[in-house]
């Protein structure tokens, strides 16, 4: 453990069939206004948002509501939420959806008592907010990206053509609470599921592909990875999988909950480039990433070999006798390509509705960093053109 860290998660989880149970309690923490924040229709269709309002109601809330937050939520969207906010002075702002409507939430939380514009603030120019947050509750409803246990807030404003992510530095901004209940994610079809399943794969590459020092986190990366390969196989199989989907639902939470990434330098180049690729087309974000994943690791496996090594034999199973570094660096790789295939995830940016004329324009404005190797724009647009 190299690099020193402080570590602190405020978030309350309550995990299971029975954690609903806890929301009345959790409200009775926080003022009598509450900002309810849900996605277009399926909380409505499964029911939740009625069982939600029953609890808010008999614990005596009044509640402004914030419906239709888009996958990929948009920046007028936060900019609605921070007024709605403000005018019903909001004691708690509760999500209740997947991770667009938590980030959205999020977003609404350090925005409602903004001076100035928000997104030059802290999505362009990474000001730490000095100004009061409204606490923010989560109810999730897709699993994925960890939205539920961290500070991230990931959004799309539409006219700058930007997709950007802002890891805020306050424990303010993460969820003071988060029910987990992985039955509420049944409903969720499978093309999304399988979105979030590789979301969380992602992640944990992106915290793995990096560093060289002997660290626990990645152990714990590479257990967390194989919880989920078992526990996605089972749950295409059948999505009723109780025990699957919960597995699911807790290897994303502790994938980017900043458990696994401690004492770690990181990659998340992948991401910057789905971020945009994102911008572009209003792509699934996991399925977006794992578009992307095999040409990018194939293009960086030579700078950071005895990484990729390691996961092929350690992830993968890839047995090592008789072949050289790279050919078991590569077929680890070949390995998270049949993985791809296999959860019937389409691997060509045409199919998630990509031009030709659009690879330039994502590739320039991609943000870089990288972990083992941070690429140009040239190398970013080769990358784009690999799977196109
Ligand atoms: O809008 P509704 O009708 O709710 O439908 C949603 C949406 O269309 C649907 N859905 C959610 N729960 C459902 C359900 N459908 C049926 N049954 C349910 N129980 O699923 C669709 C996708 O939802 P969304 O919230 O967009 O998915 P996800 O959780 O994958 O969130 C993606 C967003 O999070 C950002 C991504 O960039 C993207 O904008 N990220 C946030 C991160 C963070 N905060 O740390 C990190 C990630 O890397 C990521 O960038
Ligand atoms: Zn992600």
């Amino acid at each position: 453990m190299n690099i020193d860290f402080s570590f602190q998660n405020p978030t309350r989880i309550h995990f299971g069939k029975t954690a609903m149970s806890h929301l009345a309690e959790e409200l009775n923490e926080f003022g009598p206004n509450v900002l309810l924040v849900y996605g277009k229709n399926s909380v409505k269709k499964s029911g939740l948002y009625d069982q939600v309002t029953e609890v808010l109601h008999a614990c005596g809330k009044k509640v402004a509501e914030l419906p239709g937050i888009n996958a990929n939520p948009r920046y007028t969207q936060v900019l609605e939420g921070a007024r709605l906010a403000r005018e019903n002075r909001c004691d708690l702002i509760l999500a209740v959806g997947g991770g667009s409507v938590v980030d959205c939430a999020k977003a609404i939380s350090v925005a409602a008592h903004c001076e100035g514009d928000p997104w030059t603030r802290f999505w362009e120019q990474h000001e730490t907010p000095d100004h009061p947050i409204v606490p923010v509750g989560c109810i999730l409803t897709m699993t994925g990206t960890a939205s539920e246990m961290n500070s991230g807030s990931v959004i799309t404003h539409e006219e700058k053509r930007l997709k950007l992510g802002r890891v805020f530095p306050l424990a303010e901004v993460t969820p003071k609470f988060s029910i987990l209940n992985p039955e509420f994610t049944f409903t969720v079809p499978t093309y999304q599921m399988v979105s979030g399943i590789f979301d969380i794969f992602s992640h944990l590459m992106e915290q793995y592909f990096s560093g060289d020092d002997d660290c626990v986190s990645d152990y714990l990366l590479e257990g967390d990875m194989l919880a989920l390969i078992s526990a996605a196989r089972k749950a295409i199989r059948n999505p009723l999988d109780y025990e699957a989907r919960s597995n699911i639902m807790w290897c994303a939470t502790m994938g980017l909950n900043k458990i696994l990434a401690l004492s770690k330098t990181q990659d998340w180049e992948v991401h910057m480039i789905e971020h945009q690729l994102g911008a572009y087309t209003d792509c699934a974000h996991g399925i977006g990433l794992a578009i992307i994943s095999v040409p990018y690791y194939r293009h960086i496996h030579k700078y950071g070999l005895h990484r990729f090594v390691r996961y092929a034999q350690n992830v993968w199973h890839v047995q090592p006798e008789g072949k050289t570094e790279e050919q078991i660096a590569l077929e680890g790789i070949q390995c998270l390509s049949d993985f791809i295939a296999e959860m019937g995830i389409p691997q060509t940016l045409r199919e998630v509705g990509a031009t030709e004329e659009m690879l330039p324009l994502i590739a320039e404005t991609t943000v870089k960093c990288g972990g083992y190797h941070v690429p140009d724009t040239a190398e970013v647009l080769d990358i784009l053109k690999a799977c196109y």
